[in-house]
């Protein structure tokens, strides 16, 4: 095991109990830092997630020309330089672990009449990028140098950027946001069309600084927005809310762990986010909404969590995008269910950090579950225990290091993993929090 890897066992303790608030919010940080990069003037955000795949953002944007400053405390400043205004940076930008950093700063540089190489980790190395180049290609930009279409990549800002409409083959989230973010360049309306609604946060925060969008329903489940390019972006503060798919970790180890009672801080709820409360819910579990109020434009509640019996249940494939980093952690969930979770339609799993279909019924597997992948459906037969006693391999993926520790806090036996080191790309202090409710990790 090379040295700067961390590996960490969690063990089964007693209940968990306390109150805890996650992190800033991985997707709208990032979106924070960049769409602050293009307006003119100075945005302040508070409650900025403070990640590697944040902080590598930062980097990136401060390489183009943007000023970003930390006032401590979660308070940044972002000094943009307007909409094209990056200057070419003098090195590759290098963006780790974080393909929304990359895939949105992809879409940011094809507005701009610059040349820029993009890299990152192993992982973001072997992670498809031709889907987002495809829609930017089409704008103007070019793309020098890719080895099938992943990272190290160049590519070629478009001089004249040529408004688009794209209809998105995936849902994606990211996808979406880096065509709108280049379609920012370009002279009259880019439209982007996708099938199924995925997280809004790129469109929101645009309105939120001034430009003018349209968004329609398309079909039964799908969105189409139409965006008015060349805007003038003016700064408004941002207070980014907390993060739903970090509060997941802690969420699902109170439901497992028997006698916890856990409150979680202002939660986020943006319907597009909230697949795994609703699959939870059905599930049989105990999550009471406190106090709901808006944070930063979201609405977001106080969520008290308690342990109790949870059901099999079968999840529809058309609920992924509203919980697609979720099912690792939902798959544990259901390995304490009494009864069979068929969880549908997690093809685009297998592009995340890890292949995380793969990942996810490895983790379960290594702790006496019986897990199937069928096509893109997981299948995890659970029967209210798990044996634990496994060692995870993490594949550079936060979500699965996390997801295999909030196992082994209910395992009869210890789940150890391989590196914790990528837990700091979206959810610092992690085992921190995790320990002031009570939980047993170790290094
Ligand atoms: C994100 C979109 C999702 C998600 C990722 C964050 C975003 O990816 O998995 O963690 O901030 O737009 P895809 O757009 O590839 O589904």
């Amino acid at each position: 095991m090379p040295a700067d890897q961390v590996p960490l066992t969690a063990r089964r303790a007693g209940r968990l109990a306390g109150r805890a608030r996650v992190p800033g919010d991985k997707s709208i940080s990032i979106r924070a830092l960049i769409l602050g990069a293009l307006t003119v003037g100075e945005t302040r955000v508070s409650g900025l997630l403070e990640g590697d795949d944040v902080l590598n953002t930062a980097q990136t944007l401060r390489a183009l020309g943007a000023v970003i400053e930390r006032n401590g405390g979660g308070a940044w400043h972002i000094r943009g330089v307007g909409v094209a205004g990056f200057a070419e940076p003098r090195a590759a930008l290098d963006f780790g672990n974080s393909g929304t950093g990359c895939r949105l700063m992809l879409g940011a540089v094809a507005g701009c009449p610059i040349t820029a190489t993009f890299d990152g980790d192993a992982s973001l190395r072997r992670r498809p990028m031709r889907r987002i180049l495809d829609p930017l290609e089409r704008i103007g930009a070019r793309t020098l140098d890719s080895a099938d279409g992943r990272l190290p990549l160049t590519l070629a800002g478009a001089r004249d950027p040529i408004p688009i409409v794209f209809e998105s083959a995936v849902p994606s989230a990211q996808l979406k946001s880096a065509a709108l973010i280049a379609g920012l360049s370009a002279p009259g309306e880019t439209v982007v069309i996708e099938g199924e609604a995925t997280r809004d946060h790129t469109e929101k925060m645009l309105s939120h600084f001034g430009a003018e969008l349209r968004i329609e329903p398309q079909g039964a489940q799908g969105r189409r927005i139409a965006l008015a390019g060349q805007p003038e972006l003016v700064p408004q503060p941002i207070v980014v809310p907390t993060d739903p798919s970090s509060a997941a970790f802690p969420l699902v180890a109170a439901l497992i762990t028997p006698g916890s009672d856990v409150i979680l801080d202002g939660v986020m709820m943006n319907p597009l986010r909230a697949g795994l409360i609703a699959t939870l819910v059905e599930m049989g579990a105990s999550i009471e909404r406190l106090d709901m109020r808006k944070e930063g434009g979201e609405d977001v509640a106080d969520l008290r969590v308690r342990a109790g019996a949870l059901r099999g249940v079968e999840v529809p494939a058309a609920r992924a995008p509203s919980m697609i980093d979720e099912y690792p952690v939902l798959a544990v969930a259901a390995a304490f269910a009494e009864g069979t979770t068929v969880m549908r339609g997690l093809k685009e799993l297998r592009v995340k950090e890890s292949d995380r279909l793969a990942a996810t019924a490895a983790l379960l597997r290594a702790n006496g579950i019986a897990v199937d992948i069928e096509g893109d459906d997981l299948i995890v037969r659970g029967n209210g225990r798990a044996l634990g006693g496994g060692l995870v391999a993490t594949h550079m993926d936060h979500r699965i290091a996390m997801s295999a520790l909030v196992m082994g806090l209910a395992s009869e036996r210890p789940v150890k993993i391989d590196d914790g080191s990528f837990i700091a790309t979206s959810f610092p202090r992690f085992v921190e929090l995790m320990r002031s409710l009570g939980a047993d990790l170790v290094g």
